[in-house]
């Protein structure tokens, strides 16, 4: 079965593929992405936090939400440095700030909002609680009142994308015959993106490989992903579409109890 990875960017449309039972009957899941990257947990935030606006000559009739968010914006930034263990990565960044409009008025209130990701879904719990606290709990400080959202609808927390061991050894076996064992780079370093293929890996074996495209016969310079100027280059398409059906009969082949059990099953349902 081939799938395509809709709204993978924003909308966790794996979940939604996964809750409407479309990989039910599948024992694993080999997926493909342009440029080298292996992708991270991660979720996002939007915080409201209101006091009461007036007058900027006259702050003490007002509650002034802006000291509330910044102060709350540099206290989150202890989470990260002071909380998580220094061989731990997490990234937390307040991306969005939205208060008053005029140079001589105090709001009545003020919108954060960022990005939070690590290595671990445990990790990832532990810091959206920890957000949560601290922006309610600075904003308390300045006499305002905070809600945090987590927009778990839109976008739900992504898990962390983390390779199966047992896939790792069928991908490097099938790409090493295939475009020979020198072009496999086996030792990609993390990063923090953040990449939906993950919900899949949480409810079956699932491994992610990245597919280089870079025109090596050109001087030009290559603009990165989410740039308006990323050219795909589709001499790589045919290795993409290789190594798929090169990966899906090897492990058919090597695994065919696996597939007999999964096949058993599903033909007991009908
Ligand atoms: C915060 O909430 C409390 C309880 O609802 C309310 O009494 C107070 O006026 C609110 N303060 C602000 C700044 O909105
Ligand atoms: C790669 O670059 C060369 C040299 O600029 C060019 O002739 C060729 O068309 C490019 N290939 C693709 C697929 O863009």
């Amino acid at each position: 079965m081939i799938l395509f990875q809709p709204a993978e960017e924003g909308g966790a449309r794996a979940k939604k593929i996964l809750d409407a039972g479309a990989l039910d009957n599948v024992i694993a899941i080999f997926g493909l992405h342009v440029k080298p990257e292996i992708p991270i947990g991660s979720g996002v935030f939007e915080a409201i936090i209101r006091g009461k606006g007036g007058h900027a000559a006259l702050p003490q009739l007002s509650i002034d939400p802006v000291m509330a968010a910044t102060n709350g914006i540099i206290s989150l930034q202890n989470l990260v440095s002071r909380k998580a263990g220094p061989l731990d990565p997490q990234v937390l960044t307040v991306a969005k700030l939205q208060g008053g409009a005029a140079f001589d008025v105090i709001p009545d209130y003020v919108i954060i909002g960022g990005t939070f990701r690590a290595l671990s879904r445990e990790a990832l719990k532990h810091l959206k609680q920890r957000i949560e606290q601290v922006i309610i709990g600075q904003a308390a400080v300045l006499r305002c009142n905070a809600s945090v959202n987590f927009l778990d609808e839109e976008k739900p927390l992504y898990p962390p994308t983390i390779k199966n061991d047992d896939l790792h050894k069928v991908f490097v076996d099938v790409a090493g015959n295939l475009i020979g064992i020198y072009n496999v780079n086996i030792d990609m370093q993390t990063d923090m993106a953040a990449e939906d293929f993950a919900f899949y890996q949480e409810a079956i074996p699932g491994y992610y490989f990245t597919l280089g495209m870079k025109n090596a016969s050109s001087i030009e310079t290559v603009a990165p992903l989410h740039s308006p100027y990323l050219v795909i280059n589709e001499d790589g398409l045919p290795y993409g579409a290789a190594l798929h059906a090169s990966l899906a009969t090897d492990y058919l082949t090597k695994y065919k109890q696996d597939v007999a059990r999964v096949v058993g099953k599903y033909h007991g349902q009908l």
